[in-house]
């Protein structure tokens, strides 16, 4: 016997990324994300599906710039503040106290307590449904050594955190 479910549900575990826009110089900003995936290794491309509303898409739209970064699970109260708050009411890099950083190609800046940055320029944007996905291409790609060394790994989204968020955000 089997019953119909809210699709969302199944499509767990996920892992979390705060995505920077904008311009570190001006007006930039961060969006917890979690549909987001690599869509093509030749050429490397992530795509991520962000609230045609949300700002980061304006942000996203007007410069053709992001970066995916890789938060540690330390910073969860941090993502989800951005992941419940948005750049046009609040800076939430002033309220969560998170650091910007200059990229090393791109305008929007990285978040120095995270510990992997692909930065990347977006080649495609296709309107889906309440989302617009934007296929970025990675021009840069680069993490913690240890990480990058292999000697630690990311860990991934535990416990019922990003379940307990999707279930209060996706609820149609
Ligand atoms: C863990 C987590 C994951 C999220 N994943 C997504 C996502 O993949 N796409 C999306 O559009 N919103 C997602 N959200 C919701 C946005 O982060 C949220 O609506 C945010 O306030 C939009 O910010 P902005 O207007 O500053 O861009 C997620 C929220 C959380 C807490």
């Amino acid at each position: 016997m089997k019953t119909d479910v809210e699709y969302l549900r199944f499509m767990w575990p996920m892992r979390h990324f705060l995505i920077t826009s904008g311009d570190i110089e001006g007006k930039s900003n961060i969006i917890a994300v979690s549909f987001c995936m690599p869509v093509s290794k030749e050429p490397p491309l992530i795509a991520c599906a962000i609230g045609k509303r949300f700002y980061s898409s304006e942000l996203i739209e007007e410069t053709g710039e992001f970066v995916v970064n890789v938060p540690p699970q330390e910073l969860r109260r941090q993502i989800q503040y951005c992941g419940f708050n948005s750049g046009y009411d609040v800076d939430k890099f002033k309220e969560t106290g998170l650091t910007p950083k200059p990229a090393r190609k791109v305008k929007a800046p990285i978040i120095d307590e995270c510990e992997a940055h692909m930065e990347c320029k977006v080649r495609q944007e296709i309107e889906t449904g309440d989302k617009r996905l934007f296929i970025g291409e990675v021009i840069e790609a680069y993490a913690d050594e240890a990480l990058a060394r292999g000697e630690r790994s990311v860990e991934y989204a535990k416990g019922d955190f990003p379940k307990r968020v999707y279930a209060i955000r996706f609820r149609e």
